[in-house]
């Protein structure tokens, strides 16, 4: 993540293929549990992201999206279970090393340096991506503000330089905490087709965290339900959308 020294890991892009582990498995989330004090924000969460795939995950609010996010990306360990990246347990590493084993994240309020110009915001950043700066912000939709105060940017601009701080990074296992609230209609079809880029062109993992379902539709059809720290799907999109149990969480009686 931000201001180490520059890695050595090779980007998603020059990796050799078929490194993932069994089943091309990427990444294991596996009987992973979360407990802030009384609270079981993670209740024997199990989840698996093929290499190459995009897995959507969903729930209502408090139901633990972020806290998966956190524990896959290294910002809290897991009070038990484990995650694995390729076959290697990586959980209880902090953030910068599975930075640079290729794990990454976007925020759900992105936080950039605010006096920092949106080209010195992606400098700070650990750079282990084949693309230039220039390419990623091109990507992202930000090519040629490059020179503007990151305290300037609009929300939705501030989610893709934040998404643009993470592909710098060269990660092949992308986690995007909803990048798509308080985003209008035109800039969620934007961001979908840069989403898809980077699965197709980058050879991205995705796990998408997201409250709107119409957003992920456009980006994956495999999603995984949360509901107070358990999951209570996992499938297809359209099933979940007709799953009694899905329904009266999302709807509630
Ligand atoms: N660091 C923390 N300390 C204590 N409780 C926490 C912490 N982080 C999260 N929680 C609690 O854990 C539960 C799950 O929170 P989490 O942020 O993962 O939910 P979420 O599904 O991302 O919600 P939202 O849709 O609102 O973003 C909530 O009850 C939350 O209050
Ligand atoms: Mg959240």
């Amino acid at each position: 993540m931000f201001a180490e020294q520059a890695p050595s890991a090779p980007s998603a892009e020059t990796r050799p293929p078929g490194e993932a582990g069994p089943g091309n498995e990427l990444l294991v989330v596996d009987g992973v549990t979360k407990l802030f004090g009384p609270l079981r924000a993670l209740d024997e969460v199990s989840l698996r992201v093929n290499s190459g795939e995009v897995l959507g995950l969903v729930g209502p609010n408090g139901s633990g999206k972020t806290t998966v996010i956190n524990v896959i990306s290294g910002l809290l360990e897991p009070t038990s279970g484990e995650v694995r990246l390729n076959g290697q347990r990586v959980s209880g590493l902090a953030p910068h090393r599975l930075a640079r084993k290729g794990i990454n994240r976007t925020f759900q309020i992105p936080k950039p340096f605010p006096e920092l110009t949106v080209s010195e915001n992606l400098k700070v950043a650990v750079h282990a991506s084949r693309l230039a700066d220039a390419e990623i912000l091109e990507l992202v939709g930000l090519g040629g503000g490059a020179e503007r105060l990151a305290s300037e940017l609009t929300a939705s601009d501030q989610k893709r330089l934040d998404l643009a701080r993470a592909l710098v990074t060269g990660p092949r296992l992308l986690l995007v905490d909803e990048l798509g609230a308080g985003l209008s209609k035109s800039e969620l079809d934007e961001l979908a087709v840069i989403l898809r880029r980077l699965v197709a062109e980058l050879g991205i993992t995705l796990l998408v965290v997201e409250h709107l379902l119409g957003f992920l539709e456009q980006v994956t059809d495999k999603v995984t339900v949360l509901n107070a720290g358990a999951i209570i799907f996992s499938g297809v999109l359209s099933e979940a959308l007709a799953d009694p149990t899905v329904i009266k969480v999302f709807i509630g009686e």
